[in-house]
């Protein structure tokens, strides 16, 4: 019988998206940890994404259009011209933080525990 209440990767993949989003709060931090969370982002949600199909997720069209903006805030991010100073950084590592925590903690909760009920049946 399973004890735990979450999905392990799914946790752990989010914990590493909010250390990114950290580092690029950090002063040294350039357009590399950008492109890092550009990676890790596309990695995550592909593996969500194919969870919602594969299972048939009822809300997935909306969980999907919501990756895609976040997926257009970072493709913004690095399409501009504008140097990535400090305080930009900050200011754009904040706003994707709380989006990512609104994101983790609600839509994605409903298809962590769609995905949880499936695997359990
Ligand atoms: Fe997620
Ligand atoms: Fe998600």
């Amino acid at each position: 019988m399973r004890k735990t209440s979450e999905l392990i990767w799914q946790d752990a993949q989010h914990q590493k998206l909010f250390e990114i989003l950290d580092l690029l709060k950090e002063e040294a931090a350039d357009r590399e940890v950008v492109l890092r969370l550009q990676a890790y982002t596309e990695y995550h949600f592909e593996l969500e994404e194919q969870y919602m199909l594969q299972l048939d997720f009822p809300g997935r069209e909306e969980h999907i259009r919501a990756h895609h903006r976040f997926r257009q805030e970072i493709a913004g991010l690095l399409g501009s011209e504008t140097e990535l100073d400090a305080q930009f950084r900050e200011i754009i590592a904040t706003f994707l933080t709380e989006w990512l925590t609104r994101h983790v903690f609600g839509i994605d909760k409903r298809l962590e525990a769609f995905i949880l009920e499936s695997s359990a049946s």
